[in-house]
């Protein structure tokens, strides 16, 4: 699914978002992206573990709004894409979510948050 509208970009309905199970999306570009339940929103982040590059679609939703990497366990706030626990240390970028009539629409991304210093 892909459609623009000043939202930004259709990648779901919220209805396909199940609550505690990540759903991979892609944007017209090819960007991969998990979207993540959170009751009635929805968070979107990048599918890319920055420990070793490989998708969290495939994760588990182990609290609300945190995404766990299916790999080796790394944890992330689905909210800001802060790295909760390793072995991934980085922050994931995110989207900002828009749910318009039944649908999810992805607008600008959002550079990964540092750790509070
Ligand atoms: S690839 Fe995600 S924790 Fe290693």
């Amino acid at each position: 699914m892909s459609a623009h509208s000043e939202a930004g970009v259709v990648v779901a309905r919220l209805a396909e978002v199940a609550e505690g199970f990540p759903l991979a999306v892609t944007l017209p570009d090819g960007t991969p992206v998990c979207l993540v339940r959170d009751g009635d929103a929805v968070h979107a982040v990048e599918d890319r573990c920055p420990h070793r590059d490989f998708p969290l679609s495939g994760g588990d939703v182990v609290a609300p709004c945190v995404l766990e990497c299916p790999w080796h366990g790394a944890r992330f706030d689905a909210r800001t894409g802060a790295c909760l626990a390793g072995p991934a240390t980085d922050a994931i970028g995110t989207w900002s979510v828009v749910i318009a009539d039944g649908a999810v629409y992805l607008g600008a991304r959002r550079a990964p948050v540092e750790p509070a210093a």
